[in-house]
């Protein structure tokens, strides 16, 4: 096969291997992963013969490169020691936590910083092999910081674009990263690093300044080259959205509103339905807001009659300590609330650890009055902007966390300090009985901010910057200017 033009290189392929039943056949099938960058990147992959690099998602399977409903994907094996150490470890044990603020304290283990570079090389590596000469290629997230260096040592005529897709630290925090220095200079072998907020470019700029002592004027950053000269990298927000079509056009199919209307009756009809939908993570929040609701339950302001929660907590990273302990955790406060308040007819709070497919999260969107999106720090939070996609008929609540990256642009929502119970009580409260002139004069700003600056627009908009990197490079991969 000859090289690509454009190549995506992230943590997970767009697809999964799902084996059968019979686990020791070594059979199964592939199917595609739900999220929202294959809808962005898809069409592009398409039409520039796109190769994606990344893991099937199960360790210790070999696969070889294989064309999947018109994508070429390039499988990148993890052994079952990788997955411990580079994706549990590093990336979700390490990184994760650090960079949501030491929400859970983050560990920094030496054997998991080896198998994170270990784990970038083979990435690297993957991606060297398979782009065409002078090829655009777009490395996605924190499990692969090490990758745009890498990259570029091996192949300096390649244009590289690299999307950090959670939250960069402040300083104070960034600093306690053993390895602070070499995270950066990864990173920095990128053209343009794109961030989800503002802030968190300027957290970066702050970090390379501080810890490189490299020149940056927004949003340019001057960078040392290998022969001796300079190059300037771009590092700027571009905040990510949804395929905010697909959420309309299901909301409008009568299957998914007939869905709806069943949803709420098998919830015995309360009188408002308050909804949580996340990966089960201790950046979302549920803790907090499972205690507002219970603490309102108590002082008897709303009864399960008026209101019940209904909470989708899809499993993830299951076997990193401090997501088992959130589990317990969870699962002790809706058992709790549950026995209290419960009658024979109506639940205080519907507990749901499973994944649904989109048109079930429409259906639960649409009969939902209150979307409570309540996270500790979340790069962007992208069930927000699907809430409010989803509502077709300008009804509904979003109540958001200020430290969610959504709230910069969401900014007709109802916005709460979710570490403030108090305040995100009377927050609930205003947004169960706020009236329906009010919701649509709060929800229609919300959806034209979401269907104007939709996924598509955010990946074009990305790679019009690499484009504009690319187009300042010489043929031979180096800077006609500096
Ligand atoms: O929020 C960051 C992110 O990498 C998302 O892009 C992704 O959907 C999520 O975390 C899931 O992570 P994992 O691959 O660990 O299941």
């Amino acid at each position: 096969m000859s090289g690509s033009e454009f190549v995506v290189v992230a943590n997970r392929l767009p697809v999964d291997w799902v084996p059968d039943e019979d686990e020791g056949s070594g059979e199964g099938a592939w199917r595609v992963s739900p999220g929202g960058l294959v809808t962005a990147l898809e069409p592009l992959m398409r039409s520039t013969d796109g190769a994606w690099v990344g893991w099937p998602g199960k360790a210790d399977l070999e696969f070889d490169r294989f064309e999947f409903d018109g994508m070429d994907l390039v499988p990148v094996a993890l052994s079952a020691d990788d997955v411990e150490l580079y994706y549990e470890g590093f990336s979700n044990d390490t990184i994760w936590p650090l960079y949501h603020d030491v929400i859970a304290e983050p560990r920094y283990r030496r054997v998991w910083w080896d198998a994170y570079g270990r784990v970038n090389r083979r990435f690297a590596q993957a991606a060297a092999e398979v782009a065409a000469e002078g090829a655009t290629v777009w490395v996605h997230d924190y499990q692969l910081q090490l990758v745009p260096k890498l990259l570029r040592e091996k192949r300096p005529d390649l244009t590289i674009g690299y999307f950090h897709h959670i939250p960069f630290p402040a300083y104070g925090l960034y600093s306690q990263l053993p390895w602070r220095r070499q995270v950066l200079e990864g990173l920095l072998g990128a053209d343009v690093i794109g961030f989800q907020r503002v802030a968190d470019a300027g957290n970066f700029a702050r970090a390379i300044r501080r810890l490189l002592r490299y020149e940056t004027r927004a949003p340019h950053i001057v960078v040392p080259d290998a022969d001796g000269g300079t190059r300037t990298a771009v590092a700027r927000a571009f905040p990510i959205s949804i395929a905010a079509d697909s959420y309309i056009d299901l909301a409008q199919r009568p299957h998914v509103q007939a869905r709806a209307a069943e949803i709420r009756a098998s919830l015995g009809n309360p009188s408002k339905i308050l909804l949580g939908v996340d990966r089960l993570d201790y950046t979302k929040g549920i803790r907090h807001r499972m205690k507002a609701f219970g603490e309102l339950l108590h002082e008897g302001r709303i009864t399960v009659e008026d209101a019940t929660l209904v909470q989708v907590a899809s499993p993830s990273r299951e076997r990193v300590g401090a997501y088992m302990q959130l589990r317990d955790e969870i699962e002790l406060t809706v058992g709790r609330i549950n026995g209290d308040f419960d009658t024979m007819g109506h639940t205080a709070i519907r507990y749901l650890h499973q994944g649904y497919p989109r048109d079930e999260m429409v259906a639960l969107f649409l009969a939902a009055d209150v979307m409570l999106v309540t996270a500790l720090r979340d790069g962007m939070n992208l069930v927000a902007k699907e809430y409010v996609a989803s509502r077709i008929d300008n009804r509904g609540v979003l109540v958001l966390s200020e430290f969610a990256g959504a709230a910069d642009e969401l900014t007709s929502a109802l916005r709460v300090n979710p570490h403030d119970i108090d305040t995100l009580k009377e927050t609930i409260m205003q947004a169960i009985e706020m009236p329906p002139g009010e919701q649509s004069r709060r929800m229609r700003p919300l959806r034209r901010k979401v269907i104007d600056n939709d996924v598509a627009k955010w990946s074009r908009s990305f790679l019009d910057a690499l484009a504009a990197a690319r187009s300042q490079k010489s043929p031979r991969g180096r800077r006609a200017r500096a």
